[in-house]
């Protein structure tokens, strides 16, 4: 069976993207298929902030990957761009060397009595979560792509000129046969990576914080989504969840948000023109703020690593459950 591919999508910053794509993937690596066998999880920063590589490696990624940008998502796709490679393989991808100890979550950061900050190795080793990370110059690649009139780049890896959204998929040949589960950490925007990770995905997930300037924009996004996957032959795209993220209990403003969130998912869903895409979406309890989310992040861990009772870490891994269940046949 192919990877599931999911995308955390939205043009607005600061939603929880970043948060959730390494927390859904963390647990998902932590769940296990019927056979026993864990799942193979892959997290694809396709943001050029780079913020899930830096939460998931820390210092690994300041001192290996920083100084050398063909080791990053950049370096594979200007690489096939220039003929070097015709396929994203376990050599760029970290963590999927069974000879090395997987970097990814092995150094926990903490404060020692003196308020300086402390490193300590990790006694968990994420053997089946890998990582292609991200690297600054990524926000160069729109300016590399240069599509020709119709949208076709010449992507001399591969030997043919392929629309600029096709380059991921073109390439991750072996990702698709290699894991279980990819989950792409989007950048706040809908430009040609945003594209190239949407036509790569099965699925959306469409974090959005539940108030007035975070939910203003959600009608157009759906409409810019649809508007995108129209263009694409290969497979149908599906929305299949709004994530409401940094939410507060009882707070009537992020409720009454909510409320408006659902009635509006009624209400375009009869838009038969959305029909496909929003089919399947629902409205998710999501990840709410909390004290533990802002913790782990400061010392880089996931919320998998806190206690299983931890509100962050149910609502994960309810979320986590259904994304299981989707996998199921
Ligand atoms: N559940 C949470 N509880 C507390 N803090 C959170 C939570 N989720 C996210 N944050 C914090 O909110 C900020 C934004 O989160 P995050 O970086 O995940 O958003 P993003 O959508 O990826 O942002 P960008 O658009 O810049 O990529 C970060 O500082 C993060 O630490
Ligand atoms: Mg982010």
């Amino acid at each position: 069976m192919p990877a599931l591919v999911v995308s955390i999508m939205n043009f607005k910053g600061g939603v929880g993207k970043t948060t959730l794509s390494v927390n859904l993937a963390t647990a998902l690596a932590n769940s296990f298929k019927r056979d026993g066998e864990p799942y193979r999880v892959l997290v694809i920063d396709a943001d050029s902030q780079a913020n899930s590589s830096i939460y998931m490696l820390g210092e690994y990624w300041r001192k290996n990957v920083y100084p050398n940008q063909d080791k990053s998502l950049f370096g594979a796709i200007h690489r096939s761009l220039k003929g070097t490679t015709d396929s994203i393989g376990p050599e760029e991808i970290i963590g999927a060397n069974p000879n090395a100890v997987n970097p990814i979550f092995s150094i926990e950061k903490g404060i020692d009595p003196d308020g300086r900050v402390e490193y300590r190795e990790s006694s968990i080793h994420w053997t089946n979560l890998h990582l292609l990370p991200s690297h600054y110059n990524l926000v160069y690649l729109e300016r590399l792509l240069r599509p020709n009139k119709i949208g076709k780049v010449n992507v001399k890896g591969i030997g043919k000129s392929v629309y600029y959204f096709e380059i991921l998929d073109k390439i991750g040949k072996y990702i698709n046969s290699y894991y279980d589960f990819v989950i792409i950490d989007c950048p706040p925007n809908l430009f040609y990576l945003s594209e190239n990770a949407l036509y790569f995905s099965d699925y959306i997930l469409i974090p959005v914080i539940p108030d007035w300037l975070s939910t203003n924009g959600i009608n157009w996004l759906v409409m810019q989504l649809y508007a995108m996957s129209k263009k694409y032959r290969r497979k149908s795209k599906s929305i299949k969840a709004i994530v409401p993220t940094l939410w507060t209990e009882d707070d009537p403003i992020y409720s009454r948000h909510i409320r408006i969130l659902k009635k509006s998912l009624a209400i375009w869903k009869k838009n038969a023109k959305y029909a496909e895409i929003l089919r399947e979406t629902e409205v998710w309890e999501g990840l709410q703020r909390s004290q533990s989310v802002s913790k782990a992040i400061e010392s880089l861990r996931p919320i998998e690593d806190f206690n299983s009772l931890e509100p962050a870490r149910i609502q994960i891994t309810r979320m986590v459950n259904q994304i299981i269940n989707w996998r199921l046949p």
